[in-house]
């Protein structure tokens, strides 16, 4: 992988850690630019000559004595760069400069209390005023024996070593994790460390990154001509309106109706792109061609990988109508690159194909256009409100790429993908009319494979189980069920059971994610 090498960043090498993506969120937060790489591909002269300002080891699921699952190369502490260890970071990092790591007699998991012993630039700020302060702590492994020239900053019951610093060389170590909310100003440490120790400057705004994707889109396609996958969501709308920006005339977007759309979808796109913002966009109506070729398809991860196809066979054709196309832009975001493991290629386990990336097949023709691949949701939807997007198109609910299919466990049929686009239009009407829409991260209704009994009338019914999904989240990546106002559920219940026939049940998913994703397949 090859990193940006024009801005000056924060480098994170990953390890495995959940968080290791919350930790890059932070740092660009702060308006610094972050990357993530993977222990596994990180090369000392990718750190030489790509304007790295600081340093970041994240957490992992290892232990540092076992050499053979991972790759540490010792030379990237002599670089003269500051790095700050997080949790198996400050392990790698104390063991690597002669301490020692040992299991820990109490694991600690969770909330810690630790006491400040040392004054430091790390934790200007960070302590209360009784010089304490609440971490999160998740290891069971701990430093037991600090490397030379180090000094403790702060301990906590179980952990002497919970901060360490060695200021001559610029080396820092935290037992806990500064990234994730539950650590009490945790993110002053990280900010402590961005701008007091790397003495960053901020780099990295909705403005200036708007002018660099122009200018890399620009570079990279030249005169080419360039097709743009457009679904209407907020990822595809600000790919197609930078790509219009920078290269108006010779961008044609498609939008393909796989007849696995909410309901209206494709009036609505093709109102906004086509005739308000005048993009030169083909409508291609292939709901036939989807829908037979899903047909009796009930594995997830096999209709996936059909409608990943079918969308790029879709694309080849059109662009072979238009001519000399060499381009394919997609609205990838790191997330997605992340979850289907192509990013930092680090431990986390696959989960799903997301259409976009993981369904692409391996004979693909056109080479892709992906400026937001580095970006994460909340990032690409300030830089569409700097593109003048309007507000109605940037906070829209994420919609997968697969659509419907996915909230439709089992066989594809026609009639249930009509219930199903009614049912979702009654469940999102009912949280725009109460005002719940915008504090709903994403939401959606999905039709089970299970009919049971009910009764209406004086008739009993056998008919589909209709669940209802709404969750709060940063960015996808984590997730908690959103606990609605008392009656609501019970409103919106109703409407769709006396006006969809079809449904005679409606159940709420409470699920987290984890355990659960936010989607059904
Ligand atoms: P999961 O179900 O993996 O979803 O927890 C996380 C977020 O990703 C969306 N999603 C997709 N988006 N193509 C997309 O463009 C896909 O194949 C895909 N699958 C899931 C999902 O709606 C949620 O916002």
């Amino acid at each position: 992988m090859s990193l940006n090498n024009k801005l000056t960043k924060i480098l994170i090498i990953d390890f495995g850690s959940q968080f290791t993506q919350l930790i890059a969120r932070r740092v660009r937060e702060f308006g610094v630019f972050s990357e993530i790489i993977s222990h596994k591909k990180i090369k000392i002269n990718q750190i030489i000559n790509n304007n790295i300002g600081g340093i970041i080891l994240s957490g992992g699921p290892l232990n540092v004595y076992q050499n053979d699952k991972f790759k540490f190369d010792k030379k990237i502490l002599s670089l003269k760069i500051p790095v700050l260890g997080i949790c198996f970071g400050h392990q790698i990092l104390s063991k690597e400069l002669g301490g020692r790591v040992k299991k820990s007699k109490h694991r600690e998991f969770g909330l810690a209390t630790i006491k400040k012993v040392s004054n430091s630039k790390l934790t200007k700020n960070f302590f209360n005023k009784d010089n304490s302060n609440n971490v999160w702590m998740s290891h069971a492994d701990q430093v037991s024996k600090m490397p030379k020239n180090f000094k403790i900053i702060a301990s906590s019951k179980n952990s002497k070593l919970a901060i360490i610093e060695n200021t001559k060389n610029n080396y820092y170590g935290v037992q806990f994790h500064p990234e994730v909310t539950h650590t009490n100003k945790g993110k002053i440490l990280l900010r402590n460390f961005v701008f007091y120790i790397c003495k960053l400057k901020k780099n990295w705004s909705s403005k200036d990154q708007k002018l660099e994707l122009i200018r890399d889109i620009k570079k990279q396609v030249g005169n080419n001509k360039v097709i743009c996958g457009l679904s209407g969501g907020v990822d595809s709308s600000v790919v197609a309106q930078l790509l219009s920006k920078a290269i108006r005339k010779n961008l044609t977007c498609i939008f393909v109706n796989n007849g696995l759309l909410r309901k209206n979808e494709e009036t609505q796109v093709v109102n906004t792109f086509k005739k308000k913002l005048r993009i030169n966009l083909v409508y291609v109506n292939a709901e036939k061609e989807f829908i037979k070729k899903l047909t009796n398809i009930s594995d997830p991860e096999k209709k996936r990988k059909i409608i990943g196809n079918l969308f790029i066979k879709i694309f080849e054709r059109y662009a072979k109508k238009i001519k000399n196309v060499k381009f394919l832009a997609q609205g990838t975001l790191y997330p997605d690159l992340i979850e289907s493991r192509s990013v930092t290629g680090s431990q986390t386990s696959k989960i799903k194909s997301h259409h976009n990336v993981g369904g692409l097949p391996k004979r693909m023709k056109l080479k892709l256009v992906e400026p937001l691949k580095f970006l994460f949701k909340d990032e690409v939807r300030k830089l569409g409100l700097e593109l003048n997007l309007s507000k109605d198109i940037i906070s829209r609910h994420p919609f997968p790429g697969p659509g419907l299919a996915i909230r439709m466990p089992g066989n594809i049929t026609r009639e249930k993908i009509n219930i199903l686009k009614e049912a979702d239009y009654y469940f999102i009407k009912a949280l725009r009319d109460n005002g719940l829409y915008d504090k709903i991260w994403q939401a959606y209704a999905a039709l089970l494979p299970v009919k049971t009994v009910g009764v209406m009338g004086d008739n009993r019914t056998y008919e589909h189980i209709c669940l209802l999904r709404a969750i709060t989240s940063e960015d996808g990546m984590t997730a908690d069920f959103f606990d609605f106002p008392k009656g609501f559920m019970q409103s919106i219940s109703n409407q769709i059971i006396n006006n969809i026939r079809g449904i005679n049940r409606v159940v709420y998913d409470v699920t987290s994610k984890p355990p659960s994703t936010i989607e059904l397949e």
